[in-house]
């Protein structure tokens, strides 16, 4: 009798521990732990006031005062607190067995997008992800390795940088030149299309690829929505609801397609926008600036320990700089997609 108790516990504590093997990332700064360290960009984050919140105060090449979601979603998923960056020399094979961020800040579906601040596109994060296998492979050997790639969990986070940083930057011979933006769209859920089908041909099965927020509601945007009185940017919103909407058929449309795949939407828009309006039902004082500087337009090499205006107490604040949020906001979001949608998918 105490015996089949016990084996029952037992069971149980298995099954609420082993729920994936690993989680591996793919993505731009939303989900970037410190890749963009090591290449020569201007747009880094491994300097303080950057993770002055995060364990040891240690500033990462997070973008963020602290953890970042895949941090908060490898937790709930009870493997470890935070996951490593794959160019980050602190870590090796060991750690990025049950761990790995191939993200890189300031990237997108689009080449071009990543060649406007030269930080690595998609197509190179595939590549150190297929160099990882073989590591992977050498490290735990053929059987477990194959058992993690097809079991983890895959986060896949981008798209925001395609529209800000490159279709409405005007950047000469732009996108904006070849196309209106609801063929940027259609000609980014292809490229989403190609890279989760590549995803999903070197043995990842569990995907959540995430949509875009309310972009128009970052405060850089609004600094710059001059006559609009510094709100939203409603154009953007706007954007990004219909984007996302391609993306949910896309998402159902190579659910069907690929074998075994099963690929959720995670998408923050509605959650991130009820906050942005009401801010204090959820613990916050300020959505329209930012705590780091001024909060209005610094990020990367602008918001540093030089400038005397940064926030006392980030957690009061929806975005950390201009264009990202704080480490609570990461965490209310993460918390609600985890507790809605990724562990009941993939538990
Ligand atoms: C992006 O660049 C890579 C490397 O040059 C190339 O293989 C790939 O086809 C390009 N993708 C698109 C959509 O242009
Ligand atoms: C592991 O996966 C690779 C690539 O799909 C395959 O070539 C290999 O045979 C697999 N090994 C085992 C032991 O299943």
């Amino acid at each position: 009798m105490a015996a089949h108790v016990h084996l029952l516990l037992l069971l149980i504590a298995t099954v609420c521990e082993a729920k994936v093997p690993a989680v591996i990332v793919f993505g731009d700064s939303s989900v970037d732990a410190g890749n963009n360290n090591v290449i020569s960009t201007v747009l880094k984050s491994n300097f303080l006031p950057y993770g002055r919140d995060f364990v040891g105060g240690r500033p990462t090449g997070r973008f963020s005062n602290g953890r970042i979601p895949p941090d908060f979603i490898s937790e709930a998923f009870g493997l470890k607190p935070t996951v490593p960056a794959y160019l980050d020399r602190m870590y090796s094979i060991k750690d990025f067995a049950t761990g790995v961020c191939f993200a890189s800040a300031g990237t997108g579906y689009d080449n071009a997008t990543a060649t406007v601040l030269n930080v690595i596109p998609m197509w190179r994060e595939m590549e150190y992800y297929k160099e990882y296998q073989q590591k992977l492979r050498s490290y735990l050997g053929d059987n477990k390795a194959n058992f993690t790639l097809s079991e983890a969990l895959y986060l896949v986070s981008l798209g925001t940088n395609d529209f800000l940083e490159n279709y409405y930057s005007s950047l000469p011979g732009g996108r904006r030149s070849q196309f209106t933006v609801g063929q940027y769209e259609d000609f980014l859920v292809g490229l989403a299309t190609n890279l989760i089908t590549e995803l999903h041909r070197l043995g990842a099965r569990k995907v959540s690829l995430t949509g875009l927020p309310p972009m128009g509601c970052l405060p850089l945007e609004r600094t710059t929505n001059f006559f609009g009185l510094n709100e939203c940017v409603q154009e953007y919103n706007d954007v990004a609801v219909e984007f996302n909407g391609k993306l949910r058929k896309a998402v159902a449309r190579m659910n069907q397609r690929l074998p075994g795949l099963r690929m959720v939407l995670s998408d923050p828009y509605e959650l991130f926008l009820q906050i942005i309006k009401k801010p204090s039902s959820f613990g916050f004082d300020i959505t329209q600036r930012a705590c780091c500087s001024t909060g209005l337009y610094e990020m990367s090499y602008l918001c540093n320990q030089q400038n005397p205006f940064t926030c006392i107490d980030a957690s009061k604040y929806v975005f950390w700089d201009s264009f990202h949020p704080t480490e609570k906001m990461n965490q209310i979001l993460s918390e609600y997609l985890t507790r809605e949608l990724l562990l009941p998918t993939f538990s």
